[in-house]
């Protein structure tokens, strides 16, 4: 069991060795030059290691970082984050090159959810309103009605056509939450991060000890054990505003560790605690942290792995993700 005062400890990647500094420094360079050259621009997820962070021109959220796939001018885009994310920015700039670190990188949620098996649960209600968070692969996207992000999933959902079932794939936590919020039912997939179910009612209750007046925010992806625990409920961009808003001056974060790094250079003023894990040090998304400086480079001098999708997987993909940015800009 880990120490609640190992916890800011904890917040330095475990499973990183550091570069040196030298090194580090001279391979930001090489990636800053050889993005010039190239006429790239780097999108990473908040949840990616330090130093792609620092390199990237934009971190953000999986909302962010559509939003920003959809209106770059570059000619490629080096997509810092798991394997769908780099997908939706090729379906969003099908004559663009989108590369990404290490093309291996999934996720747990998109595995659970084959596109065969969606169709099958679709075709036993054809009243079904597909609402599909954004964690999923091209083919189920095409299957979907909308696409959502943690960022706008209560939007989506209060957008929705009254007259039909909604059927909420494939995250069951983030659909319960939404739920409660909307207060409309739905049918949920039974697929969940593997990362956030991490976090349980004991180990939350332990850092809440350890530091009283500090409020947890906690992803969505969190079980309503865990939800229940929890000040603030967010996407990890709207948890950015919270801890910039909030006059705590330290705050427990129930989310993947990468967030740490971004929540520190946001607020430096303020103290970040991870929520620990229960029985091991693994808040930490086995998925995202396959991303390395060094493969950075290399996939950026390579201009490979890049994604490719069929034209007929695009153009139906690209509807239900519109649809998703259109509801977004609504204000
Ligand atoms: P957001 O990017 O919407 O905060 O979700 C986090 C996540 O788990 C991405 O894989
Ligand atoms: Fe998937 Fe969870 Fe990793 Fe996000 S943190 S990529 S939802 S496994």
């Amino acid at each position: 069991m880990i120490e609640a005062k190992d916890l800011e400890a904890q917040a330095e990647f475990v499973t990183r060795i550091p570069l040196p500094p030298e090194r580090l420094d001279a391979l930001s360079r090489e990636i800053l030059d050889l993005k010039r050259k190239i006429n790239a621009v780097i999108l990473a997820h908040n949840y990616q290691v330090p130093e792609i962070q620092d390199v990237a021109d934009f971190v953000g959220d999986s909302l962010g970082l559509s939003q920003q796939a959809a209106r770059t001018k570059a000619d490629v885009i080096v997509f810092c984050g798991v394997h769908f994310m780099a997908e939706t920015a090729k379906i969003l700039n099908p004559g663009k090159v989108v590369i990404l670190p290490d093309a291996a990188a999934g996720c747990s949620l998109e595995e659970s959810c084959p596109d065969p098996k969606l169709k099958a649960l679709q075709d036993t209600n054809s009243n079904f309103y597909t609402i599909t968070y954004i964690n999923c692969s091209a083919e189920v996207k095409a299957l979907s009605d909308v696409i959502c992000t943690s960022g706008n999933a209560v939007k989506i959902v209060n957008a929705a056509p009254k007259d039909r079932d909604i059927l909420f794939v494939p995250d069951e936590n983030l659909g319960a939450w939404v739920m409660e919020q909307t207060g409309r039912k739905m049918t949920l997939w039974k697929g969940s991060c593997y990362a956030h179910l991490e976090f349980t009612y004991a180990s939350i209750m332990r850092v809440r000890q350890e530091y009283p007046v500090a409020p947890i925010v906690a992803h969505p992806e969190c079980t309503k054990a865990v939800r229940m625990l929890a000040d603030e409920i967010c996407s990890t961009e709207k948890m950015v505003e919270f801890c910039k808003r909030t006059p705590a001056q330290a705050i427990i974060i129930a989310t993947e560790s990468g967030m740490i790094h971004r929540l520190r250079k946001e607020c430096p003023d303020k103290r970040f605690i991870p929520a620990p894990a229960d029985k091991c040090r693994c808040n930490e998304c086995q998925f995202m942290k396959m991303n390395t400086l060094e493969k950075l480079y290399e996939c950026m001098a390579a201009l490979s792995p890049r994604v490719e999708l069929s034209p007929s997987i695009i153009e139906r993909a690209r509807l239900p993700i519109q649809r998703m940015l259109d509801i977004s800009a609504v204000k």
